[in-house]
């Protein structure tokens, strides 16, 4: 038996990961579905800073890979996710806690991806966003 064999037959996490079903295309069609609606947004634009997007949009997308099973690209060039001190400087109330949940809902719709990756990220972004909340 090859060792790589055997690794899998210890490995407890068999189940596919959301990167598994949905590879780098898929995080990189949601990021970009939802960070193109960011600029003409009233409640959300005005804390992005604009020369900022392109930058905002990969750091979502490398932290999203290595948060559901892909490359650890975010933390090999951001370190630490801390997340909530990353998200400190923002103003983050409910308002703009909903409208970003509902922003990546539109960008569900537009990217399609199959249903069972959908609510894996669904649940993570609905807890994720309410604890970003800070005033
Ligand atoms: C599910 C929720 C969220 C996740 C997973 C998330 C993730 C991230 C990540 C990974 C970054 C880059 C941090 C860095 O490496 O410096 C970031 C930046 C940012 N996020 Fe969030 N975020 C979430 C919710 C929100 C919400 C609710 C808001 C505001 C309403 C928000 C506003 C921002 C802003 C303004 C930035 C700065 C953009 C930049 O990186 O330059 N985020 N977010």
């Amino acid at each position: 038996m090859g060792s790589r064999q055997g690794a899998e037959l210890l490995s407890t996490q068999d189940e596919p990961t959301v990167f598994d079903q949905i590879g780098e295309d898929g995080f990189a069609s949601l990021v970009a579905a939802f960070y193109y609606r960011i600029p003409t947004d009233p409640i959300l634009a005005p804390l992005y800073a604009e020369e900022e997007f392109d930058g905002a949009e990969q750091r979502l997308r490398d932290f999203l890979v290595f948060r559901f099973g892909g490359p650890p690209r975010y933390i090999e060039q951001r370190g630490h996710p801390a997340l909530r001190m990353r998200h400190a400087t923002f103003p983050i109330t409910q308002a703009a806690r909903d409208r970003w949940v509902e922003l990546m809902e539109a960008a569900f719709n537009e990217a399609q991806l199959p249903s069972d990756a959908q609510r894996s990220l669904r649940t993570f972004f609905d807890e994720a966003a309410t604890f970003l909340i800070n005033c």
